[in-house]
This record gives structure tokens, C-alpha cells and sequence, in this order.
């Protein structure tokens, strides 16, 4: 009896071409089928257009209105799929797509670049365990000023599939690694997808593990943390959210603040990079006093990280 047909033999290929894709474009499943899905509505919304604009140039010659029609395709396709691309939440891929084939055309700016060029992008993980507004801010900041910083947010990574920042990592279109925490924590500290995903630096926004020793000397001055109080107090383990704010308020102190520190081995605990403060006011509860604190996070984490990796 015959083993497999020709149907097999095509899902096979088509299964290994998908299986290439995603890991040379580093992504799901789910997100490399938008991906397509921009890509083949992209392209026919480009031959749509292009034929519905050639009779407007009235060009009667065959060969010249073939590449007339081939100029127009390749003029239309990029703003076809950056549009098509919006609906399907792949905007960031797209650009930074036509970026690359932009740059390997020469076109555009040389140094923004994650090749071996003259001066190369430095690429952000995210790390975040909760909501992740913060690490929303570091994203605008460095998507706003990514010429003048060549800085970008290149891996959102968390140990809470459930978290909001899984959605933010979604929503912006960003490579997202979700931890084991055997691995993470007692194996390789997932150093193998870090590097591979070119990271350079490391910023730690409400993550509530402890960085690996492994991550540590890997990233040696390059993993920083952010902590809502003025460290060296109330920091440590268990020392996070409203429980840093309700201690703050519990000890009657007249100010709190924020510490962007370097990660060394203990929780809340390396060399103090910048602090900034602000009034703990009476009337204050855990959550007035945090909205305080969270403003001077959102103001403040996203320029210290840009000028800690210049
Ligand atoms: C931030 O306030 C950050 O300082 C804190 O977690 C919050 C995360 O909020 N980190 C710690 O307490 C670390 N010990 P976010 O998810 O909205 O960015």
C-alpha cells in the first residue's frame, strides 16, 4: 500500500516552510499567520490598486506599460502592507521589515541597524511580572526617539502568562518569552533565547523573581531595576506594589521616591544608579501615595535606562 499521497506531501512542506519562518522571524504561531495574512491581503490590495490606476496613464505600448505596472507595484506594496498591517496588529513587524530591505537597498539611515554595521541598534528585553505600565513607557520612549537613542525594546519577557504586560507585548508587536521557572531559575536563566534574540541590556519593571547568578555575569553592569521607595529601605523580598507604599505610610515617613539600581545577586539591592523623591503627604493612602510614586516611575525609568547604556 501506498504511505503517503501527494496531500501529505504538501502539508509537510508547507509545516517545515511555517516552522522556517517562525524561527527566522523569532515568532508564534498565531502571529506568523497575521503575518502571512498581511502579506497576501497586502499584495493583492497592491495589484487591485495598480490596476485600477494604469488606465489613468493611458500607455498604449505593451512592454513599456509592463514596467510602468512593475514600477507601480513596488512604489504601492510597502504602504499596502504597513496599512493592511494595522488591522492585524502587525504594524512594528512591518516597519521595521521595510526598514531592513530598505537599508539592504541603501537606503535610509546606516546606523540604525541590528547587523554588522557602523553603529548597531542596541536591542531592550523587558523584564515584568504585572500590569507593565511602566514597561509601556520604556516602549513609547525609545519607539519616539529610536534615532536619537539607536535603542529599541527588542524581547518582552515575564513569568505570568496572565499578566498585562503579555498583552502589551502583544498589542506593540514585540517578541514575548515566557519563563520556566526551573530553567530560569536553577538551569541556563534562559540565556540561550536572551542571546539569540540579540539582547544587550536588560531592564528589570516590576519582576518579581530573582535575576539568576547565570543572567547576572552574562550581563555584566547591563541589568538594571527599578523600586518604588528609597532604597536601602523597604526593599528586599516581598517588598513590591501597595506592601512597599502601606510601610511607607505605617513608619509615618515625610518622603518616598524611586531608585534605579544595578541587580546583583539579592533582591532590591545593587549600586543606586538615581533616586528622585517626592512628599508623602497625610492624607495619603497606599494608593495616592503609589499614583505619586508611579508618575515619577513613568517620568524618570525610560531616560536613566537611555543614558545608563550610553
Ligand atoms: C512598579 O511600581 C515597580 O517599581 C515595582 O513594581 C511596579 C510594576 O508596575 N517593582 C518592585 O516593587 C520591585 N521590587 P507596572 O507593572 O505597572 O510597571
Amino acid at each position: 500500500m501506498k504511505k503517503g499521497s501527494d496531500g501529505d506531501g504538501f502539508f509537510l512542506t508547507f509545516a517545515a516552510m511555517f516552522k522556517k519562518l517562525r524561527q527566522k522571524w523569532k515568532v508564534s504561531g498565531p502571529r506568523l499567520a497575521l503575518i502571512l495574512c498581511t502579506f497576501a491581503i497586502g499584495g493583492s490590495l497592491t495589484g487591485y490598486v495598480a490596476r485600477k490606476l494604469m488606465p489613468f496613464l493611458s500607455i498604449d505600448q505593451k512592454g513599456i506599460w509592463v514596467l510602468v505596472y512593475i514600477v507601480l507595484v513596488t512604489l504601492i506594496w510597502p504602504l499596502a502592507v504597513l496599512l493592511i498591517s494595522i488591522p492585524f496588529g502587525q504594524f512594528r513587524f512591518f516597519s521595521s521589515y521595510l526598514q531592513k530591505i530598505g537599508r539592504r537597498m541603501g537606503l535610509g539611515r546606516k546606523h540604525l541597524t541590528n547587523d554588522s554595521e557602523s553603529v548597531r541598534l542596541k536591542n531592550i528585553a523587558i523584564f515584568a511580572s504585572g500590569a507593565g505600565s511602566n514597561a509601556q513607557k520604556i516602549i513609547q520612549y525609545f519607539n519616539n526617539n529610536l534615532q536619537k537613542t539607536a535603542n529599541r525594546v527588542a524581547l518582552i519577557v515575564s513569568n505570568n502568562s496572565a499578566a498585562g504586560i503579555v498583552d502589551i507585548a502583544q498589542k506593540e508587536g514585540i517578541p514575548l518569552l515566557i519563563l520556566e521557572k526551573e530553567r530560569f531559575l536553577n538551569g541556563d536563566g534562559h540565556l540561550p533565547e536572551l542571546k539569540s534574540a540579540g539582547i544587550d541590556f536588560i531592564v528589570l519593571a516590576g519582576f518579581l523573581w530573582k535575576v539568576p547568578v547565570s543572567l547576572i555575569r552574562a550581563y555584566p553592569g547591563a541589568i538594571i531595576n527599578i523600586h518604588p521607595a528609597l532604597l536601602p529601605h523597604y526593599g528586599g523580598k516581598g517588598m513590591y506594589g501597595r506592601f512597599v507604599h502601606e510601610a511607607v505610610l505605617a513608619n509615618n515617613e515625610k518622603e518616598s521616591g524611586i531608585t534605579i539600581h544595578y541587580v546583583d545577586e539579592l533582591y532590591d539591592h545593587g549600586s543606586i544608579i538615581q533616586q528622585f523623591k517626592c512628599p508623602v503627604l497625610p492624607a495619603d493612602t497606599a494608593t495616592s501615595l503609589a499614583e505619586r510614586v508611579q508618575a515619577l516611575e513613568h517620568a524618570h525609568y525610560a531616560p536613566v535606562i537611555e543614558s545608563v547604556i550610553k
